[in-house]
């Protein structure tokens, strides 16, 4: 695969379109987590000190295709002039006239963030007409979005057809993260899935057992297999009308040669609520009124077995109910040991997805692991195995 790089290119006097991923936590006109804007601060700072007109292009939740104030982009403009350490300039629109007198009002280095691209509706439906009004206002393209890089839309798949495109900064430290973990992966390669529901993840369980050494399951899907398996389950989440579908997805893993670790004892409690009296039992040994909450001691020492076997982990979804303590135990344990082998140089420990994130801040090692994604669907769709329109888009 190749693309362009911005390193070395010709970048003074140009205007450069950025397309970054400003959709964070938003609540009251307040950005409640600013990890998304910091992301975006190199590619910024590199095309800004490089002499170019740096032009954010950016979404904010799902207006479809109106003008709604709740999801302006604007509440963005103070806590990213403060990252940037200097002013950022706005237009009201991100086509036509009103975008354009601002760009041209730009002096090179300058930086300008223009209002929510899906207050048109050419946005999403990657409308030919809307991507061309957007390339007029620039001369070259850069994605540093790799967390919309799943959507075809007219910022993130179309542009790139119609001016030069390179990937920015963060984008291309997330392919090549997600390449190390996935792509050309040091082996054995280990991946945790775990999460609530087998419905959401199948397309991914169904890759990853094709495509890893190992694969733990962990979360409220490991006891759909468990009950695919034959195990009492008591009263736990369970989609029980995809018990074949996980006994077809064991098979793919045996004719795969992928070992599956699936619990081997379980923690369960009565209710799921915080700080309740928990039982570690063995499979099967349920009451009928418990819920499996938590992975057992047995299961997260042998995971930790697992990972120190292996050269590289892909984590995705946690093992239990952690937002909910004592329900944490379990992948606190696993996540801090993922760290201290990510940290000792003998684990590439990559993980990614909405819940896995917070995990990670919640187990305190957000910092230690090799390379953590905050993306969410797209994060999902390349452990698909899917091509990502807006990473296709920028190959040359
Ligand atoms: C995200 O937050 O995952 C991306 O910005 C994509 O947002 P979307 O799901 O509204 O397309």
């Amino acid at each position: 695969m190749t693309f362009r790089t911005l390193q070395g290119a010709d970048l003074k006097g140009k205007t450069a379109l950025v397309r970054v991923d400003f959709n964070v936590p938003m609540e009251n006109g307040q950005v409640q987590d600013d990890t998304r804007l910091r992301s975006a601060l190199p590619t910024i700072d590199l095309l800004s000190k490089a002499g170019a007109k740096v032009v954010l292009l950016a979404h904010f939740d799902r207006p479809k295709g109106k003008r709604v104030p709740e999801m302006s982009l604007k509440p963005v403009l103070d806590p990213l002039s403060a990252l940037t350490r200097k002013p950022i300039k706005w237009a009201d629109d991100c086509i036509g006239e009103t975008a354009k007198a601002v760009i041209d009002a730009m002096k090179p280095g300058d930086v300008a963030l223009l209002e929510n691209l899906r207050y048109h509706t050419g946005e999403e439906k990657n409308d030919p007409a809307f991507a061309a009004e957007l390339a007029k206002l620039g001369d070259i393209y850069v994605n540093d979005a790799f967390s919309a890089a799943h959507r075809a839309h007219a910022s993130t798949e179309g542009l790139a057809k119609l001016l030069p495109a390179y990937p920015g900064l963060s984008m291309e430290r997330e392919l090549s993260a997600l390449d190390a973990a996935l792509g050309n992966p040091q082996r054995p390669v280990l991946g945790i899935v775990g999460g609530s529901k087998v419905s959401t993840k199948l397309d991914l369980l169904k890759n990853l057992v094709t495509r890893l050494d190992k694969l733990a399951i962990g979360g409220g899907m490991a006891n759909t297999f468990l009950y695919a398996q034959g195990h009492d389950v008591g009263a736990s989440y369970c989609e029980k009308d995809l018990a074949e579908t996980a006994r077809e997805i064991i098979r793919l893993a045996g004719q795969n040669n992928c070992k599956l670790f699936l619990p081997i004892d379980i923690v369960v409690a009565e209710q799921m609520a915080k700080g309740v009296p928990t039982r570690v039992r063995a499979l099967g040994s349920i009451d009928e009124h418990e819920r499996i909450l938590d992975a057992g001691p047995e299961t997260v020492a042998r995971l930790k077995r697992a990972m120190a076997n292996s050269k590289t982990l892909i984590w995705n979804g946690p093992l239990g109910v952690f937002e909910i303590p004592p329900f944490d135990k379990g992948t606190v344990e696993a996540a801090k040991e993922a760290a201290r082998l990510a940290k000792a140089g003998e684990l590439v420990a990559v993980a990614g997805g909405g819940d896995t994130v917070s995990a990670m801040h919640h187990a305190g090692v957000a910092d230690d692991l090799t390379f953590i994604s905050t993306a969410g669907g797209a994060f999902l769709e390349w452990m698909e195995g899917k091509e990502l329109p807006g990473v296709e888009a920028l190959k040359i």
